[in-house]
């Protein structure tokens, strides 16, 4: 039987922008009705231009932001915070990463606190345990104990995506939703965090939302894609449906400028390299 971790129907968020001493207030409609599906396990990659609504879609779905209008379901449960209250455990589910984790990152805090942070928030795990998580988790990202005492600006950026991926992981949940989350960093780099995302989804069964404008990485991560532009659904299915016969004319530009070649050379990095980053 399919499980259906996440829904969206016909999701709208506006935004108003303006209205102060200079200019005319206005409606901008971010993201136009949007509708999909996603099974437990699977991964959905948004794609499309910067300015599409590809964040302010997955502020929504990780219960940041409300949307304006539309349903948004989470393990069949309809949600809307600007109406419902958000309980713990809904909010357990769904984590998000962003592209840049240093921004997120407490400079003056220790890696092993950062990781313990959301189990003394939203558990009544003892000091010894929230310890010993913690060093399970860095393990579990590639990193090691040795790094439970050091402070984020000691780390690589493709470590402190790492970091926030195991932050991200603490409170098990089952959403995650990554937000470009390897385009700051180097070619190698990347590939090295797409396979920890890839492993780490099949460990602990994950269901990812995986925005990005790279199609590259979307090919060698997506089971579904789906095609934003101008904050409307142009184009989604499966990957290889997407990939192999794109319709929109928007979709086909956009793969007509991306190089094959980049998805062969992301494979074989992944192939080759299973260290740590
Ligand atoms: N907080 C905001 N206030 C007003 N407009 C916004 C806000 N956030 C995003 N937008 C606008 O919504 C549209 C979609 O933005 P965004 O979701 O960030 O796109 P993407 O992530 O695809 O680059 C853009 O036109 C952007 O300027
Ligand atoms: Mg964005």
């Amino acid at each position: 039987m399919t499980e259906i971790v996440l829904e969206g129907r016909n999701i709208v968020r506006d935004y108003h922008v303006g209205g102060g001493l200079f200019g005319k207030a206005k409606t901008v409609r971010a993201v136009k009705g949007v509708s999909f599906t996603l099974e437990k396990g699977k991964t959905l990659a948004i794609v499309g231009e910067s300015g599409c609504g590809k964040s302010t879609l997955g502020r929504i779905l990780t219960l940041i932001d409300p949307q304006t209008s539309g349903e948004l379901l989470i393990d069949g449960k309809p949600i809307n915070i600007a109406k419902d209250r958000v309980t713990h455990e809904m909010r357990r589910k769904v984590q998000i990463i962003f592209q840049n984790p240093y921004g997120s990152l407490n400079p003056r805090q220790k890696i092993g606190e950062v990781l313990g942070e959301p189990l003394l928030l939203n558990t009544k795990k003892t000091a010894a345990e929230r310890r010993d998580l913690a060093m399970q988790m860095l393990v579990k990202v590639g990193l090691g104990p040795e790094h439970y005492n050091r402070y984020p600006h000691m780390f690589s950026g493709g470590q402190r995506q790492r970091i926030a991926i195991a932050r991200a992981l603490m409170l098990s949940p089952s959403l995650l939703v990554l937000d470009e989350p390897v385009s700051a960093l180097d070619l190698s780099v990347q590939a090295q965090v797409l396979n920890l995302l890839a492993d780490l989804q099949d460990e602990f069964n994950l269901t990812y939302v995986f925005i990005s404008h790279d199609l590259s990485v979307v090919r060698y991560i997506a089971d579904e894609v789906m095609v934003m532009y101008y904050g409307e659904v142009v184009e989604y299915g499966t990957r290889d449906e997407v990939f192999s016969n794109p319709q929109h004319s928007y979709t086909k530009t956009l793969f007509a400028a991306t190089p094959k070649s980049d998805v062969a050379s992301i494979r074989a990095r992944l192939a080759k390299k299973k260290v740590a980053a």
